[in-house]
């Protein structure tokens, strides 16, 4: 399925001062930063858990234990997901990391040029977390998809991103209908030249020029 947090005022905030052209990029890469935490937060929601018990100074008592949360892989998608990266890593800290480098061409082909992939073996019981800020036509995550599926098979593969047209979407369903795709929000079409609608403009320029 496809989530997206626009119940969640935050995180609309946040992508609020994203999309203002008029946000610089040292805002542009804390707004980044901070979706990936909170998202991640969010994400947390949706892992197993595990009941344990604690002993405070006092007596013992019941808790939990976010088990999943222990066996994520994050695969960085070069260059605009770096400080996504960086806020997913402030909840998930034992993350192990993945870096990919990923462009796209131009229209009409968009066609992949992956020049670096760096990923970590993948377990049977791994949540693999990949992360790019904009799905567009979607061709840049099947592609890097494509590739993360020969490092194993993991439990769940998430797929998370800031925006996404309907069209990256249903490809990246009809590629790997595994995948479940979190994104703050799904916006409305994308241009002629593959950009989305409204939009925040180029992640990867904003974030670093
Ligand atoms: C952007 C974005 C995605 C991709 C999405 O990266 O960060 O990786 O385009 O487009 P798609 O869904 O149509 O494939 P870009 O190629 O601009 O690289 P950059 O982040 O290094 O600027």
């Amino acid at each position: 399925g496809v989530y997206s947090f626009e119940d969640s005022p935050f995180i609309m905030e946040i992508l609020t001062e994203l999309r203002d052209k008029n946000t610089d990029s040292i805002a542009f890469r804390k707004g980044l930063v901070k979706l990936g935490r909170y998202m991640g937060y969010e994400l947390t929601k949706t892992m197993d858990v595990e009941e344990i018990e604690v002993e405070t100074p006092l007596e013992k008592t019941r808790g939990i234990l976010v088990k999943d949360r222990r066996n994520v892989v994050i695969i960085t998608v070069l260059r605009a997901a770096i400080p996504l990266m960086e806020g997913l890593i402030k909840v998930f800290e034992h993350a192990r990391v993945g870096i990919v480098s990923a462009s796209r061409g131009k229209a009409p082909k968009f066609e992949i040029e992956m020049n670096y992939i760096k990923i970590p073996t993948v377990k049977p019981d791994d949540t693999v977390i990949v992360a790019d800020p904009m799905i567009a036509t979607g061709s840049t995550l099947i592609r890097v998809l494509k590739e993360v599926s020969k490092y194993g098979r993991p439990k769940r593969l998430i797929i998370l991103g800031v925006l996404a047209a309907p069209e990256g979407i249903s490809r990246i369903k009809e590629a790997f209908p595994e995948a479940e795709i979190f994104v703050a929000k799904v916006d409305r079409e994308l241009n002629e030249k593959g950009y989305i609608l409204p939009g925040l403009g180029d992640a990867g320029d904003r974030a670093f020029g």
